[in-house]
């Protein structure tokens, strides 16, 4: 059953309007209308028969949008940046709705990353209980043996006193120099496949999320976006 009722800072960021810290000061610095009226207060209960503006503009029920990115290194994955580096929220600009991202990739890490303005949708991806596979691309320096393979795949100290889980290794292909294999984890630590490589003794040398459950990159190019539809957010959790 739909709550009849919500706090004004819920209403305006389940209509996709901003976070709900960000809600929170708008609404604070009396931007905001409940009946003609303006209210300062964040917590003021909005029933559903009540109307209400944002700068003058009504405030809609919001729509849900979920978006899968394919972030370029050189891209930060926050909102902004000390160093005045580019975000993934710059490739995003034309979509017209706040969104915030389902986790994160390294300023070098390139590939799948979820956008999204449901939050329940984030968490649920996000939570450790959900054992969301997530599968990168990764290319090293040097041979990686079967045994190091095995160690990758058993779990391992990486530092910091954190260990890796359970993953699983796809090797793809080596030369004398450089090994390519697809390396799926479960779970999200700092810098996990970097620490892990790091770890056999295998600095990476690129790195690119290319699956996450059983939802694959694809085809999105480089610095692009699409759209997903409720069959995409099932294979993003791990349902065929
Ligand atoms: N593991 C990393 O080391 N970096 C990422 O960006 C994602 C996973």
């Amino acid at each position: 059953m739909k709550k009849a009722r919500a706090t004004l800072d819920r209403v305006l960021s389940k209509a996709g309007i901003a976070s709900r810290t960000t809600t929170r000061e708008w609404i604070q610095q009396g931007r905001v209308k409940v009946n003609g009226r303006v209210v300062k207060n964040p917590d003021f209960w909005v029933e559903q028969k009540d109307t209400v503006h944002f700068d003058g503009a009504k405030v809609k029920a919001g729509k849900k949008v979920y978006i899968a990115l394919n972030k370029p290194t050189g891209f930060v994955t926050s909102t902004q940046d000390k160093k005045n580096r580019p975000t993934v929220f710059d490739l995003v600009q034309d979509l017209g709705r706040w969104v915030f991202a389902v986790g994160r990739l390294d300023l070098d890490t390139s590939g799948l990353l979820i956008l999204t303005n449901d939050t329940e949708f984030g968490e649920l991806l996000l939570q450790p209980e959900s054992k969301v596979p997530k599968t990168y691309y990764v290319k090293v320096s040097g041979v990686v043996t079967g045994e190091q393979c095995t160690q990758l795949e058993s779990g391992l100290d990486i530092g910091r006193g954190e260990r890796s889980g359970k993953a699983v290794v796809k090797p793809v292909r080596a030369t004398e120099k450089y090994s390519w294999f697809e390396l799926t984890i479960t779970e999200g630590k700092n810098r996990q496949v970097r620490r892990m490589c790091e770890a056999i003794g295998h600095p990476v040398l690129k790195l690119v999320r290319i699956r996450i459950g059983h939802f694959e990159l694809g085809d999105i190019p480089s610095g692009k976006y699409r759209k997903l539809e409720p069959r995409d957010l099932s294979r993003l959790l791990g349902r065929k």
